[in-house]
């Protein structure tokens, strides 16, 4: 089987209706590496990582995955939301549910959901209502789900968006251990602190350009542009230095 990534994004744009979402974006993406994807509220990351994971079609430009065949590229990615999708269902039953789909034989099904469980320390858990779970306990069974599939990349859409430190440092904690499992981490964060300790380099967009790329320790020492400077600075667009004229 070819290696699935590198993932190419060739100029690609996205328009809905008469707004320009994303504007020629180009960008490639290897495995190995911790890709955080940082921008202010609506620069287009949460479209960008729903493009990239297939969930919609660019508009002009293309998505290119190393690997092309159709029915690899569904099962070699994962993708995890702010607010994980679960069944009203136990939390075990979830992960069952999930072996089922990917095509995993019955006999492996309680010994694999119940190994993810514990990977990701819910064993006491794992005859409770999923949708009683707490949100930190939600998205470690969300990342479990994930994880167990052995992903190529998996791509995270602020998984720690209103968790509290404790349960944020532990969904760090398995994010990396997924990263040292080989699979590619693909996250969107605006917790700083959390891209400091993740990341190996930084995707920063704004307006639906990608604005700058680069290594981690560089982007939060010396960003090159004014859109990820004032970004990092916390200032407001009309203030920012592009915009003053000459
Ligand atoms: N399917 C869609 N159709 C039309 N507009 C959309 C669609 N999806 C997103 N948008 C718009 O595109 C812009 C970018 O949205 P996106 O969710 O990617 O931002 P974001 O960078 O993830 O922001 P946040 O940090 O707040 O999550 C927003 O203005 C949003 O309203
Ligand atoms: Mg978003």
């Amino acid at each position: 089987m070819p290696p699935l990534l590198p993932l190419v994004l060739d100029e690609v744009s996205f328009v809905a209706g008469r707004r320009t979402i994303l504007d020629r974006v180009s960008l490639t993406l290897t495995a190995g590496t911790r890709t955080v994807l940082l921008g202010p509220n609506g620069a287009g990351k949460s479209v960008l990582l729903r493009l990239m994971h297939g969930l919609i079609p660019p508009t002009t430009g293309a998505v290119r995955w190393n690997d092309e065949n159709a029915s690899s590229l569904r099962r070699r990615q994962a993708m995890v939301f702010q607010r994980p999708v679960l069944f009203r269902r136990s939390a075990l039953a979830n992960l069952r549910f999930a072996l089922a789909v990917a095509g995993v034989p019955r006999v492996e099904r309680e010994y694999r959901a119940r190994n993810a469980l514990a990977r990701v320390g819910l064993s006491p858990i794992a005859d409770q209502p999923a949708l009683r779970l707490s949100g930190g306990e939600q998205q470690r069974l969300a990342l479990a789900r994930a994880w167990m599939l052995a992903p190529d990349v998996l791509f995270l859409d602020e998984p720690t968006a209103n968790l509290d430190p404790g349960s944020t440092a532990e969904i760090e904690r398995i994010v990396q251990a997924i990263h040292d499992g080989g699979t590619k981490i693909v996250l969107v964060t605006h917790n700083l602190g959390q891209a400091k300790r993740l990341a190996d380099e930084i995707v920063f967009l704004s307006g639906g350009r990608l604005r700058e790329r680069s290594e981690a320790a560089r982007f939060f020492r010396q960003p090159t542009t004014a859109e990820a400077l004032a970004y990092l600075e916390g200032e407001l667009p009309w203030r920012m230095p592009s915009d003053v004229s000459p």
